[in-house]
């Protein structure tokens, strides 16, 4: 079975069960101030499990592309990747537990055949005054019990830190506005991994050697977080099931490491044939090359670009310790491995290829631009410490720990990358200053976030509205070829990006304020319509991304003036956004200009 088998098999099985397959959502989310990345199937549906109706009904199934940059540090085990596909079914208020438990069971152990004596369940154990999730347990132990187990040897019970499921963790680290819930989770025990002393007994609740590997969690979608203290039960009772493809498949192929199932190992043969260096010896860098490369592929298909900005930096990041572990393992030339993950990915994901030139080039574009980097850093050693001389390799020198942060912080090397240069400094030193440099960019990102998710906040619904209005008027100015190329709302201000290869002028600016105000005042009614997609075609609907829509769309209507593809929210009359005026312009490269505007 491959992935794209395996895929294909988890779609079909909830299509047979009148589930709709829904498009795979980009991988930089549009309208969502909160995160940079999509980084679960949720997380485009967040409007639809906080009670909006979903244009394709309320039993959804898809694939979902996601990166998790949080996981970055973590990569370099048996198990973690910061890139990955998640296989998703939704209820949206329609079924529940009876209905998603055995279904789950069915497709793990006989759609997919995967042995029930190695299956392992976890089920949410209560929190305040959220209950232990006794109707779980019970489903789970009827359907094992008829299996022929006996369900204390597989069920346990886990606190939030397991059996809870948001997008920011634990109920305690949620933003008020966030929505979550308890989960049940299903774990493949492999039994080529034995226990270390931290793991507690044979369950997967207190394990974390990789014995035990989460393949499922089924999160019963239910609450929204209203106060610090307090959540709401949301309009609909949902289901937001996430599994890994990956993951999936390394359970299928009982293999304990995700870096030798049939999906990756031919990458790690190609990282083996260019380094000539093996696995077995080498797997931290081997794992690490093998998912940043592919993580890198998939970012860059969305539109980023290298930088020192947000999803820039972290493509930038992936891609450097990707080349440094290449490099570690004193590799020359990465071009085959970056073709062999194209092949890794060109069955389950076909439009890579297309794009594949550009892709490469921009790899190998920034992996250029690093060398560069490591020259200049090489040179202001020399400069500042001349007794070094050209040759600084080799024989380590003490560098001060100020001149190891101006490597950090101004030429972009982390301690590890400047070690290998062949320098020594001052770590606790250098830790101290990192501290202080982190804690005032995370003070930045804060001020920057604040006002919690976009879908809730009333300022960042009325910044979506503008941007539609914006849309519409830049292009009834500048022609039809304009369209959206990115955005991001906050309470703060919205940013708009677009295809347009100059400065705005004064009087541009002005006509574009002065339009949008007029739709303003005018005070134009706001709604949606589900329409097949031919009929919002034929409206002269603008439809914002590359990505294949589905039969049926959402569209929303700003008066008869805006009409256009978007799963919401949106204020419901524009003259809630009082003002609207334009703060700053800026040109983003590849032909494309950035605007920001503050509404209210
Ligand atoms: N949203 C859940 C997850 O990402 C299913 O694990």
């Amino acid at each position: 079975m491959t992935a794209k088998d395996l895929r294909d098999k988890y779609i079909n099985f909830f299509k047979d069960k009148n589930h709709v397959e829904i498009p795979n959502s980009p991988l930089v989310p549009e309208n969502d101030p909160t995160t940079l990345f999509t980084s679960s199937g949720m997380q485009p549906l967040i409007p639809y499990l906080m009670g909006e109706k979903h244009p394709a009904g309320t039993r959804l199934v898809d694939s979902q592309n996601s990166f998790r940059a949080v996981d970055i540090d973590e990569v370099g085990d048996n198990r973690h990747t910061t890139f990955f596909r998640m296989l998703g079914n939704w209820s949206l208020g329609d079924y529940f537990k009876k209905e998603e438990i055995p279904w789950l069971w069915e497709f793990l152990t006989e759609t997919l055949g995967l042995p029930k004596e190695k299956l392992f369940i976890t089920v949410f154990d209560g929190f305040k005054k959220i209950e232990r999730d006794e109707e779980s347990y019970k489903i789970w132990a009827d359907l094992l019990t008829k299996e022929g187990f006996v369900p204390e040897q597989k069920i346990f019970f886990a606190g939030v830190d397991k059996n809870w499921w948001s997008r920011s963790g634990t109920p305690d680290k949620m933003p008020v506005g966030e929505i979550g819930g308890p989960d049940t989770e299903v774990y493949i025990r492999f039994d080529d991994i034995e226990h270390t002393d931290e793991c507690e007994g044979d369950s997967p609740v207190y394990c974390e050697c990789g014995k035990f590997l989460e393949i499922a969690n089924s999160v019963f979608m239910q609450y929204k977080k209203v106060t610090e203290e307090d959540f709401d039960p949301l309009p609909n009772k949902n289901v937001d099931f996430g599994g890994g493809l990956e993951r999936l498949l390394a359970a299928v192929e009982l293999k304990s490491d995700i870096f030798e199932t049939s999906l990756f190992h031919p990458t790690i043969k190609t990282i083996e044939k260019e380094t000539s260096k093996t696995y077995g010896e080498n797997k931290k860098e081997m794992q690490i090359i093998t998912d940043h490369l592919g993580a890198s592929v998939f970012i860059i298909l969305a539109g980023v670009r290298p930088s020192n900005k947000e999803q820039g930096y972290i493509l930038r990041r992936l891609l450097r310790r990707a080349f440094d572990n290449f490099y570690t393992l004193s590799g020359k030339d990465i071009t085959s491995i970056v073709d062999s993950v194209f092949e890794q990915y060109k069955e389950t994901d076909e439009y890579l290829v297309s794009k594949y030139e550009e892709i490469r080039n921009v790899i190998l574009e920034e992996e250029r631009n690093y060398k560069g980097t490591l020259q200049r850093a090489k040179a202001f050693i020399s400069k500042k410490y001349p007794e070094t001389g050209d040759e600084i390799m080799g024989e380590k020198k003490t560098i001060s720990s100020e001149d190891a942060f101006i490597l950090y912080s101004t030429h972009g090397l982390s301690p590890t990358q400047i070690k290998s240069l062949g320098f020594d400094f001052d770590e606790q030193a250098f830790a101290k200053k990192m501290e202080e440099h982190q804690n005032l960019s995370r003070a930045g990102a804060q001020q920057k976030f604040r006002g919690g998710l976009a879908d809730t906040s009333e300022k960042t619904v009325m910044g979506h509205t503008a941007t539609h209005l914006l849309h519409k008027a830049l292009r009834d100015m500048f022609g039809e070829d304009l369209h959206q190329t990115g955005s991001n709302i906050t309470t703060e201000r919205l940013r708009f990006d677009f295809n347009f290869d100059r400065k705005l002028e004064d009087d541009e600016i002005k006509k574009l304020e002065d339009t949008i105000n007029e739709k303003i005042r005018e005070n134009l009614p706001v709604h949606f319509e589900i329409l097949p997609l031919e009929e919002a075609k034929k409206l002269g609907a603008i439809g914002l991304f590359d990505e294949k829509y589905g039969n049926d769309v959402k569209v929303y209507f700003v008066g008869d003036y805006s009409k256009e593809f978007c799963g919401g929210p949106h204020v419901d009359f524009t003259s809630k956004l009082k003002r609207f005026k334009i703060i700053k312009q800026e040109n983003i490269g590849h032909g494309q200009r950035r605007i920001y505007a503050v509404v209210g």
